[in-house]
């Protein structure tokens, strides 16, 4: 069963001062079991935000904390690369990165090379990895929605190890608790911060090419295990659109994530997925209060 997942990007928002706060409201309102929640501040206010998610109001009856992710990481280990963060560093601030947004791709110019390099250096340090694939809206238009995702997949994960994908019974427990190695999130990029949003059952084909792109580009095992988000414009009113296929595993959350009422939204809907899911594979849940 594939963990259900809401992650919150906060981009450019947010300071030392206030992040903390804001961190520690939505989790404490969010407490849901069965959704693994991840807040992704800026690099400055990680710090902050990890010191503030450790009280017990925001860890939900089944155990799950906020886990705290970096927005972009570095694709080399140490040198002289003024501004920049390396995966190493991360390590003891989050546990989560996102690699390959459509905002760094076109603003920093990232390839899907560089995006590529990225992942392993995060894959290397132990961070788990958000990664972002999407068309443009004349992608779309023009039919190539598939193709750019599929390219920008197999860019990405060009000479990653098949067997990272292949997991024991042990780790595939491990990973259900804190969320698997990878995880990738479908942001079209015409629906970011638009108010747009794709249809449900796009995004649900979208992910499923998703699990046939990993499956044939030499990850078999990849195919059914990875979770599958769907980013842009995301709302607890447009989340229920998204969850109720189950192709999709949670969201990305660019603006609303900002908004406690909305993120408790979310990830009440989101819990109602886990529940429905965990019912649907036999599994009993466990204490909810
Ligand atoms: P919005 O939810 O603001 O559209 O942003 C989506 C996004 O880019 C999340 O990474």
């Amino acid at each position: 069963m594939r963990n259900v997942i809401v992650a919150a990007n906060w981009k450019m928002h947010t300071t030392p001062a206030d992040a903390g706060e804001l961190a520690r409201t939505i989790g404490a309102r969010s407490r849901t079991p069965g959704v693994l929640r991840v807040i992704c501040p800026p690099f400055v206010c990680l710090a902050a935000v990890r010191d503030a998610l450790v009280g017990p109001d925001v860890v939900a009856a089944d155990g799950n904390g906020v886990a705290v992710g970096a927005q972009n990481v570095h694709h080399e280990a140490a040198g002289a690369y003024t501004g920049e963060v390396a995966a190493t560093m991360l390590v003891g601030l989050a546990s989560w990165v996102i690699v390959g947004h459509s905002e760094r791709r076109r603003d920093a110019a990232e390839t899907d090379d560089l995006i590529g390099r990225k992942l392993r250096a995060a894959r290397a340090a132990g961070l788990r990895a958000i990664l972002c694939v999407g068309e443009q809206l004349d992608e779309r238009q023009a039919g190539r929605a598939e193709s750019v995702v599929e390219r920008q997949l197999g860019g990405a994960l060009a000479g990653t190890d098949p067997g990272l994908f292949s997991m024991t019974d042990a780790q595939a427990a491990a990973a259900s608790a804190v969320g698997p190695w990878l995880t990738i999130a479908y942001e079209p990029v015409w629906a970011i911060g638009t108010g747009l949003t794709a249809r449900g059952s796009d995004a649900a084909a979208m992910a499923t090419a998703i699990r046939v792109t990993l499956a044939r580009l030499g990850f078999p095992d990849a195919g059914e295990g990875v979770p599958v988000l769907y980013g842009g414009s995301v709302t607890s009113a447009s989340i229920d659109e998204f969850l109720a296929e189950p192709a999709i595993d949670g969201a990305l959350v660019g603006g609303a994530s900002l908004k406690p009422d909305e993120m408790a939204g979310i990830v009440a809907r989101a819990g109602l997925t886990a529940a429905a899911r965990r019912a649907q594979a036999g599994i009993v849940a466990g204490p909810t209060n």
